[in-house]
């Protein structure tokens, strides 16, 4: 299978992968051979990728970290907590009563559960949703990424479940503001700005009462938005005043906030995304975390189109667990012609970089609330 951008499907392709909607049903089957009418839908939907199965990268396999089946549960859990929580009522029976901290405990440690059955553990998040299924599918990544970079910075068990409940509520405080600002599709005034940055504070506030949240877990709400430099916000913390959920979460707060479709931008590629987080490493970012996510998180995904230094092109076959920022690509065109697929590892041929990708650039930086 490779991944292509939405953009270039002609009828007839046929879908690798499922594309999900907003409460992890499916909407596209795997399999399907896509037409006219579905790739104007995949479009409306506001998703920039696919993958597709043709006879040259067949064996190109992508396995998720997540079954289908598991994500679809947790993010249809979150799903139903969010919209019961948008109601000022129900959302005060479910702080009241605790529920919110029992149920994402819950799925956070259902998350981990899955985590820790994959002895490779690379991790890979290539699951397809529509834009309008950000907010939940969000909470469901980071709490994924925060295991994944608790875990390998060798936090407790208790502590992780300490750091990734609070990692898939890090945005909850977001429930309170109004969706027509966060869905906005230009810029936000300073007024406008200055409400969305209310979520730190109006989240940590919801769980810092939460009997099963502990005050260290509330404040991944409180701090996810500061900055290393100063420059972020509620407070305006800056170095190891900042508490280190708080200094971790930025990392894959902003990568997943790239890397999604969403109403006012496309997603921006993988590799793109790590540029970016490179470029604020030292103002935004703390580079040990930064570099932690560099270690564990496969960011080059298997069937990504990529271009070489050399001039030879394919997609990316597998992953060289030890060295993940040098795949084993399949190479199918050189200078242009095609040629017989084979496979070149870029661990071993330390000459030869990666220099680009076929899928459409994005426009990528707009929005990063
Ligand atoms: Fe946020």
């Amino acid at each position: 299978m490779r991944m292509i951008a939405v953009e270039r499907l002609v009828s007839g392709m046929e879908l690798a992968k499922p594309v999900f909607a907003s409460d992890g049903r499916v909407l596209l089957r795997e399999s399907v051979k896509l037409t006219d009418r579905y790739i104007r839908a995949l479009r409306k939907l506001g998703v920039f990728y696919v993958y597709i199965q043709d006879a040259a990268t067949v064996d190109v396999v992508v396995k998720d970290s997540v079954t289908p089946e598991l994500a679809q549960e947790v993010l249809g859990r979150i799903r139903r907590v969010y919209q019961q929580m948008s109601d000022p009522k129900a959302a005060e029976q479910m702080l009241r009563s605790g529920t919110l901290g029992r149920e994402f405990t819950q799925l956070f440690t259902m998350l981990f559960n899955e985590l820790l059955r994959d002895d490779a553990f690379i991790f890979n998040m290539t699951s397809i949703y529509s834009s309008d299924a950000y907010l939940y599918k969000h909470s469901m990544n980071v709490g994924l990424y925060a295991c994944v970079l608790g875990m390998a910075h060798g936090f407790s068990d208790h502590k992780l479940i300490q750091f990734g409940t609070g990692a898939m509520l890090h945005d909850i405080g977001k429930l309170a503001i109004s969706p027509d600002i966060l869905n906005k599709p230009g810029p936000l005034t300073e007024e406008e700005r200055l409400e969305v940055q209310r979520h730190c504070e109006i989240g940590y506030q919801m769980l810092v009462n939460q009997p099963e949240i502990a005050t260290v877990s509330a404040h991944c709400a409180l701090q996810h938005h500061e900055r290393v430099d100063g420059l972020g916000y509620p407070r305006g913390l800056s170095g190891q005043s900042i508490h280190e959920f708080g200094r971790i979460l930025a990392v894959p707060d902003v990568y997943d906030a790239l890397t999604s479709n969403r109403v006012y931008h496309q997603a921006m590629l993988p590799h793109e995304a790590l540029e970016y987080l490179f470029a604020n490493t030292g103002t935004h970012f703390d580079i040990q975390f930064v570099e932690l996510f560099l270690r564990n998180v496969n960011i080059y995904p298997i069937g990504l189109p990529v271009q070489c230094s050399d001039g030879r092109q394919g997609v990316v076959a597998r992953v060289n667990i030890a060295y993940l920022q040098r795949p084993v690509l399949l190479v199918m065109e050189e200078d242009g012609h095609p040629v017989k697929p084979y496979e070149l590892d870029l661990a071993q041929v330390l000459d030869v970089t990666i220099t680009g990708c076929e899928l459409l650039e994005a426009d990528p930086l707009s929005g990063l609330a």
